[in-house]
Parts: structure tokens; sequence; C-alpha cells
């Protein structure tokens, strides 16, 4: 870091701006990409590839404020994933300002950057232990979720990085790599059912949690002619979402017509593979996002 620098900037490559309504962000430039990160709900907003679209998709009517999430990028669901009666849906983090903690640049030239949330968040629903966000910008898009029981009894949670990804045309793509898993259905009455297609193809809502799946999974986009790959350890979810016309519509912070342009492919432990660490233990859930051209 330059002796000039304020503490968490590093000359070109990290470098604290105020972002969209007024939050505050770390910009961060490597030789392969850039990427954007909020304090807010510990939020990778951006990440693109130098000369490609972008890989993460943002709504262009996303709220940037206190108290709701960012439609876009990477929101972190914890401690609990999905609606919760007078709770915050995905739990609390993703609305949470996180601790700005380290920023690196490591030896082969990605940049490192470390969050933490703080303890006192959540208020009663608060998860108790340590929790960390450790992102990598570099070729590929790292993520690292830890949390961490310091508390003297067992802690039970789910935990998800919502992904949202750029597509060329939701109609054209496919994704790869859940057949044979089971998944609930949440479109309509939530039905257990089992995946027997080697691609998945959207004409209309998608909005399904695949359980026992820890394989990597591929977006084939024909539009942007890309594949891009979400690989992931210590995941044994993968949630696929796709809210299509009428409810995406129904949401504020959803443009009328950019369903067309999104995918959502989440990684974590949700549901029946939820997690409960007993005292001194770590839960890490890793993902590595990145694309390939074809
Ligand atoms: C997905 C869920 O993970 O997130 C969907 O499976 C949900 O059911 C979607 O609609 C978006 O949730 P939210 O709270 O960000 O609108």
């Amino acid at each position: 870091m330059s002796s000039a620098a304020p503490k968490n900037e590093i000359s070109g490559s990290a470098v604290l701006a105020t972002g969209t309504g007024g939050l505050p962000k770390l910009a961060i430039t490597t030789p392969w990409s850039t990427a954007e990160i909020y304090r807010h709900g510990g939020q990778v907003t951006r990440f693109q590839l130098n000369g490609q679209p972008p890989l993460l998709w943002l709504s262009e009517k996303s709220l940037f404020t206190s108290g709701k999430a960012i439609r876009g990028g990477v929101p972190v669901c914890f401690p609990w994933f999905g609606p919760r009666p007078g709770k915050p849906a995905h739990g609390y983090a993703r609305i949470t300002e996180w601790d700005l903690a380290t920023t690196a640049t490591l030896a082969d030239g990605r940049v490192n950057v470390q969050l933490r949330l703080p303890k006192c968040a959540g208020g009663a629903e608060a998860f108790g232990g340590d929790v960390e966000l450790n992102v990598t910008v570099g070729e590929t898009l790292t993520l690292e979720l830890r949390a961490s029981n310091s508390t003297s009894a067992p802690l039970q949670f789910e935990n998800c990085l919502h992904s949202y990804f750029t597509v060329g045309d939701i109609a054209q793509i496919s994704v790869t790599g859940l057949q044979g898993g089971n998944y609930w259905d949440k479109v309509g009455p939530a039905t257990e059912r089992s995946e027997t297609a080697a691609a998945i193809r959207f004409t209309s809502e998608v909005d399904r949690v695949y359980t026992n799946t820890t394989g990597p999974v591929e977006i084939h986009d024909p539009v942007l002619r890309r594949i891009i790959q979400v690989e992931k350890s210590g995941s044994a979810s993968t949630v696929v979402w796709n809210p299509w016309v009428e409810k995406s519509q129904a949401m504020a912070d959803f443009g009328a017509t950019e369903y067309r342009q999104m995918v959502c492919v989440e990684s974590g432990n949700v549901a029946p593979n939820d997690l409960t660490l007993a005292p001194g233990q770590t839960a890490v859930l890793q993902v590595v996002l990145g694309s390939r051209a074809v």
C-alpha cells in the first residue's frame, strides 16, 4: 500500500469511492478485470473481465438504500435463506453494513478484500459467531463466506451466495450440471421433483432449490458466446431462479424487461442442507465464478 493511500486503498488497484445512493464502495482493478464491492450487504455488485460484458448482472432499478437489498451482483443470504415472517427475507446480512477489514494485492496480481459482518448486527436474530467474507478478484471472482462458532452452544443456520449473472437472452441459454439432482420447485405449491434434463432451459418462471448438489454448474450463452462457470465447495444446495415477466414486473427494483438478461445460479446450504456448527467449528462456503469464450 502506498504511504499516501487511505486505509484499505491500494494505489491503482483498490479505491474507496462514493457509490450509488451515496453508499461507500471499493472499486477494484486487476490486470484481468474490474469489480466493485459495497459495504452495504458486503456485496460484490460488479465483476467484469476486460473486453467482455459484465459477468454479474445488476438491475438498473436496484435500490441502494439502507434497509433494502441491492438487486444484483452477489447478495449474501445469511443466516437464513428465503422468507421468514416478520423478518428480512434471505437474512439480515445483505442489508447490513459490513466492516472493511483488509485489502491486499497477492503475489500473482489478484486483489483480495476481507469484510466482516458486525457482531451487533441482526438484533435478536444475530448469528452469535464470527462471519467473514473474503473476495478475490482476478481472472475469476472468488468469494469465500466463513462462519465460525465462537460461542459455547451449537449454531444452526443457512447460507447462500445468491449470484446474479448477465446473459444475452434468457430464452436461449441453458444451465448444465444439475441432472440427477432432486429439487424443490417453488413455482406454485412447493413440489419435490427430480431433474431429468441435462440442460435446463427457460420458457417461464423458474425457482428451484436443488438439494445435495455439490458439483460445478455451467451457463451456456450462445448470444454472448461464453460459458459461465460456477465452481463451489462447502455447498450442498444450488438455487436456480428467473422471475420471468409477471414476478419481475411486480418488483419495484426490477426493470420491465430485465428478466431477459439475467439468471441466478446460487450456491449455499439451505432447507434440508442447513448447517449446524459445534462450538469452535468453522463452515467455509466458496464459489469461483468465471467464464470462457465459445
Ligand atoms: C431466490 C428465491 O433465491 O431469490 C426466490 O429462490 C426469490 O424465491 C429470489 O424470489 C429473490 O428474493 P428477493 O428477496 O431478493 O426478492
